[in-house]
Formats: structure tokens, sequence, C-alpha cells
């Protein structure tokens, strides 16, 4: 049977001490909840240690939501890909609209974040995302992914997120139709790297189990709806049990 993996990006909604009495509060539940899929919880960079530290647990993962392009030297500010690992993460958020559009970031830079992640061992949740048509979609996803797969192996581990910007903290998920068309043509381009495809973008528990339907969707990044534990909680209740 298909495991689902379940991304937690929390953002900067829980600041510390609130990120670790939500994981202190739900912990046996939680750990439940890994036993039916993979379930990545990627909390503010401060929150990793103690929170991966407290679950103790191989049954639940910890992700980041970012790292550096360096991997050492003298960037004040930066988290490097070592660090991750000391803390305990073993899958890392790169290029999320909110990257790409506050901060900025490039699909070189981007590219280069998935690599460092891939030399210690980390696996890549990287989110594309475009605002533009339905005809320009593909061409413009593959454009967020040339850098990477001038280099990518394809025995390294990829998780690609579609995530469309205005579906990212909006009321609608993109339609089926949609997802479906992406998920194929991003297997295509990036072929022959085995990818596990994640859609994000307005999920919730309402309409988690559709997305989670179609057959090469292995899983969905959620935002506000993995803020609660009750919607958590029912959303991974919902996800399909024969496939
Ligand atoms: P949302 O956020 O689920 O709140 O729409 C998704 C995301 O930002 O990855």
């Amino acid at each position: 049977m298909k495991r689902y993996t379940l991304v937690a990006n929390w953002k900067i909604q829980l600041p510390l001490n609130e990120s670790v009495s939500w994981i202190s509060n739900h912990k046996k539940e939680l750990i439940n909840l890994g036993n039916q899929c993979e379930l990545i919880i990627c909390p503010e960079t401060i929150a990793i240690a103690p929170i991966h530290a407290l679950l103790d647990s191989k049954k639940i993962f910890v992700g980041a939501q970012n790292c550096s392009k360096f991997l050492t030297g003298a960037f004040t500010g930066e988290i490097s890909v070592h660090s991750l690992v000391d803390a305990g993460v073993t899958h890392c958020i790169v290029g999320h609209y909110e990257r790409r559009h506050y901060f900025h970031e490039t699909d070189e830079e981007i590219a280069q974040k998935c690599l460092n992640l891939a030399t210690v061992g980390i696996i890549p949740i990287l989110c594309i995302g475009a605002l533009t048509n339905e005809h320009s979609l593909s061409e413009t996803l593959e454009k967020q992914l040339h850098h990477l797969k001038s280099f990518w192996v394809p025995q390294r581990q990829l998780y690609i997120a579609y995530e469309p910007p205005t579906a990212i903290e909006g009321d609608q998920p993109a339609p089926l139709s949609q997802i479906i068309a992406v998920e194929q043509s991003i297997r295509e381009y990036l072929s022959p790297a085995q990818i596990q495809f994640l859609y994000g973008g307005s999920v919730n528990s309402d309409n988690a189990a559709s997305i989670l339907a179609i057959p090469g969707v292995d899983g969905i990044l959620l935002g506000r709806a993995s803020l609660d534990f009750q919607n958590l909680k029912k959303i991974v209740s919902s996800l399909p049990k024969a496939s």
C-alpha cells in the first residue's frame, strides 16, 4: 500500500515555545499518525533541535524550511546543511514561492541548495510553481528545474512539490486536471530521476483526499492546515486507503 507523505510547513507561525509545546502536547497521537503516513514537521529553524530531541522517534521526521546555498564559510546569519544534519533534519523545503518572491532566490541558487542537501544526505523538497496560464505552465516549471536537471543523478532522492502561487495561503487548490498535467510533465522532464511528487496550496481536510487520490500524487505540503492538530489528524484519517 502506498505510504503518503505529509509535509507540515509551519513557516514562522509558531514561535519556539509554542512549537515545542505543540509537539509535547500531541506527542503520543503524532507517533500514531506517523504509523499511517510519512509525516515531516518543518518548524522554524530554531525549533528543529528541541523538537527532534522531544520526538525521539523514527516515526516522525523533522524537516527544515530553508538552508544556505553555501556549504561553509564566512556567511553571517546563514544555516548550513551540516548544522541541519546535526540537528536531526532528514528533509528540507527549498525554493518555496515565499523564498523566491520575498527573498529573490534564483533557480540556480535553489539548485545549489538541493545539491548541498544531497551531499549531506538530506532529501530536498523542491517547490516549483508559476504565475502563468495553463498553456505555458509546463514550460515555465521546466525552466525552474533546468539547473537541477543538468547535474541531478537518479540515485539521489528528490521530492518535488507543485505549488501554484495563487493557491498558497489562498482558498482554492489548483484544479485536479492541472495537478495531473503538471505531475506527468515533470516526471517526464526529470526522467530518469525518481521523484516523489507532492501538491501544496490551499490543501485542507475537505480537499486532501481528492488530491491524494490522483495516482501520481505521493503526498501533500500543508501550510495553514498543519497548524491545528485536530485538522492534521482529520487529513491523515482521510488518506485514500487502498492504492
Ligand atoms: P497553505 O500554504 O496550505 O496555507 O495554502 C501552503 C504553502 O505555503 O506551502
